[in-house]
């Protein structure tokens, strides 16, 4: 098999570079902290023999526009859509983009000028990869479903809804899930067999946060729903400093974007508003089956909210949170710690049957967009996470892995 690198195949590395999710905690720096180090990493895939991966045009939601469903500065709502095929022709795979927040009018206005924001700067077609890779190989249980991926342009995970007359910016996430799900209710999923909410990172959560609302737009129909959240499982911690960075950045959030009232009610009836963001007080009320996918010392949480600029202002985690070969031991120990309160987290959780679970224990975030970790080397007892999560989707077994703490799991694809 030839190994020269085409063009197109630079394109699409290009544009999954661009678009994925660790890209994008990259640029949620610009809007929670301040100037860090950019991290690049080579994550070049074997494609000898693959076929190219299939650029996937973008659709706008124009019509929903009127409904009041747009992006923060106002443009149209978008998705892009890789029709099913064969078998696979009437099941749907609803994938709700990451990148991160915003919490006030500064960096709320900063992300207008960017996909972020506003639909005017978005890939006019994107490459879809691992979990929604059209490639039998790469992907093996979902290949040839309708592989839908909509637009993340809100702020809030799809979950705020109120329009901001100080800075004439629309916070309108929950209309925007509302709509697309409505349109591709229209164009052919109200037919759907089977159908599975995903997402990564802020995605992620977004996954969780709407888990039960997907599930009710088929409530009286013959579909099994499930979903599936990748780096969405945010834990509520002490940061190093011995504060909660990221409760009172989710607090903003909460506040400024009109997020209660679309938070699931089984929380906001017994806790505040804010505690209700957090996946931890939400997933034992969720009804409609779901995976966790997450690494334990996810890099995005080490980062932004145990060891966050703000909370180290000497420095003294910077060459850690960066590398974890340059942690000492009782750094290591604050991040086995952390994985102690993720584990425990979803204790309860893993009781439910038709829930998933897989929980490793590399420095990652966001696993299942990527070739290489979705259908590739990090494994719990040797069972990748494509597997893990076929397995668990079509009930072909339970899966309710937790990786041993670092560095035992030499499977790991560490970012850092
Ligand atoms: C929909 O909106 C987009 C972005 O605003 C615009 O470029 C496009 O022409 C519109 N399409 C239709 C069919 O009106
Ligand atoms: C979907 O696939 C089935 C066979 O798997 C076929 O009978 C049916 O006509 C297909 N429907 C569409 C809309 O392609
Ligand atoms: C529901 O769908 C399953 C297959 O997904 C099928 O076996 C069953 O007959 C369907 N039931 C009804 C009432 O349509
Ligand atoms: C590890 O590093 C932290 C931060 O620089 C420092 O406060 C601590 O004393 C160090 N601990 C050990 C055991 O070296
Ligand atoms: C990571 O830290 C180790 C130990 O301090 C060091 O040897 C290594 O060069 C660092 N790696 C990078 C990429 O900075």
């Amino acid at each position: 098999m030839k190994t020269t690198v085409k063009p197109w195949a630079l394109l699409a590395l290009l544009l999954l570079l661009a678009s994925t999710c660790v890209q994008a905690a990259d640029e949620d720096e610009q809007t929670y902290g301040a100037g860090r180090r950019r991290r690049r990493r080579s994550r070049r895939r074997s494609t000898a023999g693959a076929p190219p991966n299939i650029m996937v045009p973008i659709t706008f939601l124009n019509s929903s526009v009127e409904k009041g469903a747009v992006c923060m500065d106002g443009t149209p709502a978008a998705y892009h859509l890789d029709p099913g095929s064969g078998a696979g022709n009437s099941s749907w795979i609803i994938n709700l983009e990451g990148g991160g927040w915003c919490n006030n009018a500064r960096t709320c206005k900063f992300r207008t000028r960017s996909r972020h924001g506003s639909s005017d700067f978005m890939e006019r077609q994107i490459a879809f990869t691992g979990i929604m890779s059209a490639n039998s190989a790469d992907n093996p249980d979902f290949y040839n479903w309708n592989r839908v991926k909509i637009r993340y342009c809100d702020s809030a995970s799809f979950a705020g809804d109120t329009f901001d007359k100080g800075t004439g910016l629309y916070f309108r996430g929950q209309r925007i899930w509302e709509e697309a799900v409505q349109h591709l209710l229209s164009i052919g999923m109200a037919s759907a067999g089977q159908v599975l909410l995903a997402g990564c990172s802020a995605g992620g959560l977004a996954a969780i946060l709407h888990c039960d609302q997907f599930g009710a737009f088929f409530a009286g129909r013959n579909t099994t729903v499930k979903c599936l959240a990748d780096a969405g499982l945010f834990l509520d911690v002490v940061d190093i400093s011995g504060g909660r960075s990221l409760r009172s950045y989710y607090a903003d959030i909460v506040y400024m974007q009109g997020v209660a009232k679309n938070l699931p009610p089984t929380c906001t009836d017994h806790l505040d508003a804010t505690s209700c963001f957090f996946p931890q007080n939400i997933i034992d009320g969720i009804k409609t089956p779901i995976f966790l996918l997450n690494s334990a010392y996810d890099v995005w949480q080490i980062e932004e909210s145990l060891a966050p600029n703000k909370a180290d202002p000497s420095g003294a985690w910077r060459a850690c949170k960066f590398n974890r070969s340059a942690c000492n031991a009782s750094q290591i120990k604050f991040l086995q710690d952390f994985r102690e309160q993720m584990v425990a987290s979803v204790k309860s959780f893993s009781g439910s049957k038709s829930n998933g679970l897989f929980i490793n224990s590399c420095f990652s975030h966001c696993q299942s967009e990527l070739p290489a970790t979705w259908n590739g080397s990090p494994a719990i007892q040797n069972k990748g996470i494509a597997k893990s999560v076929g397995d668990w989707y079509f009930g072909r077994a339970e899966v309710k892995a937790i990786d041993c703490p670092y560095p035992c799991d030499n499977t790991c694809r560490h970012i850092i």
